[in-house]
């Protein structure tokens, strides 16, 4: 089983600080996710430099695509489920992460589930991200599963390196954490399945000039 886990933020001011909570908490989500052997492979923005127009991928002839992109393409084919890391910038998702993912078609997610993470360094955790994000990866292809993570004051509860802090009950942010991963896994591992058994033949075909392909009549 392999997980792709996107960390949402690119942000390197301070203030706020401290910088980029959202490193401690991919870690944190990726030693939790991959607890059992679970193969996690973390996508960091600042790896891909998307550059000052925005191509996305889709729009390249195939396999013409720069490679940071390409790469990252083939990474989200290969993967059977995302964990999606979102700090909350004013009531929504990491513009980060959506400008990231808006690079690649919704045939490359789908038919895999997605699992949402969200925290701030405020008390609510990114609820208020957390819910536009549901629509943003249900039509990305992605469907989340009902369990979502949230983590307020982030950086009391995570250590740098993505521990957790000697202040938190480490065991009871576990349990809380599992729940999301174990629908994610099990879902992924469902859909993996079925992938393999049926195949994915979709009714319709994927629309290739735009949306409006898929209207209805
Ligand atoms: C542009 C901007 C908007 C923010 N908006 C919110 C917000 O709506 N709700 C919230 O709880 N925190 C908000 N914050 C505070 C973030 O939770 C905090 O800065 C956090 O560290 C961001 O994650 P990051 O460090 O990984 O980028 C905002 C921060 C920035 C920079």
């Amino acid at each position: 089983m392999k997980i792709l886990l996107f960390l949402g933020s690119i942000r390197t001011s301070t203030p706020p600080r401290p910088a980029r909570l959202g490193e401690r908490v991919a870690r944190a989500c990726a030693a939790q996710c991959g607890h059992d052997g679970t193969e996690v492979v973390l996508i960091d923005p600042l790896d891909y430099a998307l550059g000052e127009v925005f191509k996305p991928h889709f729009a390249y002839a195939q396999g013409r695509a720069p490679l940071p992109l390409e790469h990252l393409a083939s990474e989200i084919a290969s993967a059977d489920g995302y964990v999606m890391v979102s700090p909350e910038y004013n009531h929504s998702m990491s513009p980060a992460l959506a400008h990231l993912l808006n690079h690649f078609g919704s045939s490359l997610f789908a038919y895999k589930p997605s699992a949402i993470v969200t925290y701030s360094a405020g008390q609510w955790g990114g609820v208020r991200a957390a819910v536009g994000m549901r629509a943003f990866l249900s039509e990305l292809g992605c469907l989340p599963v009902s369990a979502m993570i949230h983590i307020p004051a982030a950086h009391t509860v995570f250590t740098a390196d993505g521990s957790f802090a000697a202040e938190v009950d480490g065991m009871r942010w576990i349990a809380y954490m599992q729940r999301t991963f174990a629908q994610l896994l099990w879902w992924a591992a469902a859909a993996r399945g079925e992938r393999e058994h049926s195949g994915v033949t979709p009714a319709t075909p994927a629309f290739l000039r735009d949306p409006s392909q898929r209207n209805a009549p």
